[in-house]
């Protein structure tokens, strides 16, 4: 499944917005996310992915390239965020639902991982999955995320209505800026 289909990123785009619009914006992709987004949502969201390529220690959001030729397939970002007291990066991505199982999140979140290794700000890299979300779970394993436990909360926020999800953390090598983080 893995390795057959070439996979690479470049910054969210401007001409990007339809891609939200078919993952977010689709009842079927977003079972794990307690429903999907409103046209007003997405379109706030798409311009804060744009927002957030302007400086890649602040947090990126991707375009997931795939195939032959590189079309968009996808979105694959980081975001600084707080788990107990750990400062690090969280990390979501969508692929599109016919482009799925062939490997493609987990190549993508992959060479994000290997980008923000390298920018040395943040020891931990946070994913926090749905319970139920089987791959998104089985991403987070098969890229040596540890699974710490569990826990509810709000998703979307405000929204009252709560995700029980799997806590992921994953510790980068060679990482120190954070002072209070402890393994
Ligand atoms: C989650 C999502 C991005 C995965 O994208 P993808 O490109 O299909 O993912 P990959 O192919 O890289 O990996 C999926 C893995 O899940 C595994 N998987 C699929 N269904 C599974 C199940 N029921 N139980 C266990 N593992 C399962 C696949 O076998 C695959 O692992 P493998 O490569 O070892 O076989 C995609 O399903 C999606 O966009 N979902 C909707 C949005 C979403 O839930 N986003 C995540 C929010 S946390």
């Amino acid at each position: 499944m893995n390795g057959d289909i070439d996979v690479s990123i470049r910054p969210y785009a401007e001409g990007d917005l339809w891609l939200l619009e078919r993952t977010l914006g689709n009842p079927g992709q977003m079972v794990h996310l307690n429903g999907p987004e409103s046209i007003e949502h997405i379109r706030k969201r798409h311009n804060k992915f744009l927002a957030m390529s302007a400086d890649p220690h602040a947090g990126c959001q991707f375009t997931i390239l795939a195939g032959s030729p590189n079309a968009p397939a996808g979105n694959v970002g980081y975001w600084e965020s707080e788990w107990k007291g750990k400062t690090g990066w969280e990390m979501g991505w969508f692929v599109l639902p016919e482009l799925q199982g062939r490997g493609i999140a987990t190549a993508a979140t992959r060479l994000v991982i290997d980008l923000i290794t390298k920018l040395e700000s943040h020891r931990f890299v946070f994913a926090f999955p749905s319970v139920e979300n089987h791959q998104s779970n089985a991403i987070c394993r098969k890229l040596g995320f540890r699974l710490t436990e569990q826990a509810s909360s709000e998703y979307p926020p405000g929204s009252k209505r709560l995700l029980r999800c799997n806590i992921w953390m994953l510790t980068l090598p060679g990482s120190g800026m954070d002072t209070s983080a402890t393994s």
